[in-house]
């Protein structure tokens, strides 16, 4: 038997439904698999900050360390905008990335067949999209310094820094190529080389280590704006995507909208691995939707597959997290949709309803999966 602890961070707004939902599928392989998982929950973001003053509180960093892997839901809401910098719920997401140096964020996007009339964007386009953006997690303009907002002179000056040093651009090249190489050994980094010097130092190392370890791998370099360009008109030239973390963030909701709503994108942050371990926090790529929370109403699939992602790669359990593939995919066809996702003809489920017809999708994958065996 193996023995897991997650620790859960439901967060704000519609984190702690749709976590609720993703807590009983992981509940559900702990009960029908060789696993037993056993849970804690602790407070991020805006609802640690009116508790404790802090949106990324001690009790939560320690229990963050001691967890084998952390569900995250995701954080902030306008009554907590008009904050300091320093206590924004923001600040709480960004301060455990950086605490537990997860720097590698694997965000896929994967277009369900049921979903390809879902989008915005023409079928054809997008129908059996597969494709992985790398985004690099704890460097770049969102922690460089100097930062901030100073007076020079009679001016209001605004400042943000743009760095990375070579061994950090190494470090996630090394995560990109090692999954292009496990896909379809295709590599493209997006950078801006054309205008920013730290993109271009960016480019020369990416290339140096594919030249030096993963001669295999097809790498290609891309401009962002180009990037954003291409994304949308074909989506499936991309395998594997790797990026900094400003333009990983664009790009990121970009793609999302590809496979039909923001409320499907699944994402991991890993770090390095040290002593056989590595942290790694699952959450969905969308926000706190303020708008609905509470409702009911809220997707969950993302964070469902999150926690697939959470099998997959902390507790090496491929198995069961392609069941919750599978599981997902299964309820789509059935024309089961929440309210981001609803098109014509289809049965308009809440948050609860979807997490119930995910179960027993689930039950069934299984059985199938034990019989064809
Ligand atoms: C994301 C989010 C975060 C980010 C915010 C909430 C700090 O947009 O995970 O993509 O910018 O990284
Ligand atoms: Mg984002």
């Amino acid at each position: 038997m193996v023995a897991k602890h997650i620790l859960l961070l439901p967060g704000d707004g519609i984190g702690p439904e749709v976590v609720g939902e993703a807590r009983r599928v992981l509940e559900w392989v702990s009960t029908n698999s060789a696993a037993q998982f056993t849970f804690d929950e602790a407070l991020i973001g805006g609802t640690a900050y009116d508790a404790t003053g802090n949106p990324y509180p001690a009790e939560t960093s320690a229990k963050a360390k001691a967890a084998d892997a952390i569900l995250l839901g995701a954080v902030g809401g306008t009554q907590w905008e008009s904050l300091d910098y320093a206590v924004r719920p923001e600040r709480g997401l960004l301060a455990i990335r950086k605490e537990l140096d997860l720097f590698a964020n694997l965000r896929p996007a994967l277009c369900f067949e049921a979903l390809a009339d879902a989008s915005t964007i023409k079928r054809e386009v997008i129908a059996g999209l597969d494709m992985l953006i790398v985004r690099e997690l704890t460097g770049d303009i969102y922690f460089g310094e100097p930062r901030g907002v100073t007076k020079e002179g009679n001016a209001r000056v605004g400042r943000n820094t743009m760095i990375y040093a070579d061994w950090e651009v190494q470090r996630i090249a090394r995560v990109a190529l090692d999954m292009a190489r496990a896909r379809g050994k295709k590599l493209c980094s997006v950078d801006k080389a054309n205008v920013l010097e730290c993109t271009e130092m960016w480019r020369e190392e990416v290339q140096k280590i594919r030249d030096a370890e993963y001669t295999d791998v097809a790498l290609s370099h891309m401009y962002v704006d180009n990037a954003a360009m291409q994304l949308v008109r074909n989506p499936k030239q991309f395998d594997v995507v790797v990026t900094g973390n400003m333009f990983g963030d664009i790009l990121s909701d970009c793609a999302a909208m590809l496979t039909g709503s923001l409320g499907m994108l699944p994402s991991a942050s890993l770090g390095a691995e040290k002593n056989g371990k590595r942290a790694a926090l699952y959450e969905p790529v969308h926000g706190s939707a303020p708008d609905i929370a509470g409702k009911g109403i809220a997707n969950p699939i993302a964070t469902i597959l999150s926690a697939g992602m959470m099998l997959r790669y902390s507790f090496g359990m491929a198995k069961e997290a392609d069941w919750v593939d599978a599981a997902v995919a299964r309820v789509l066809e059935k024309g089961l949709r929440t309210a981001d996702i609803m098109q014509e003809n289809a049965t308009k489920i809440g948050t609860t309803a979807m997490g119930d017809s995910i179960l027993s999708a689930l039950e069934q994958v299984k059985n199938n999966n034990h019989k064809a065996a």
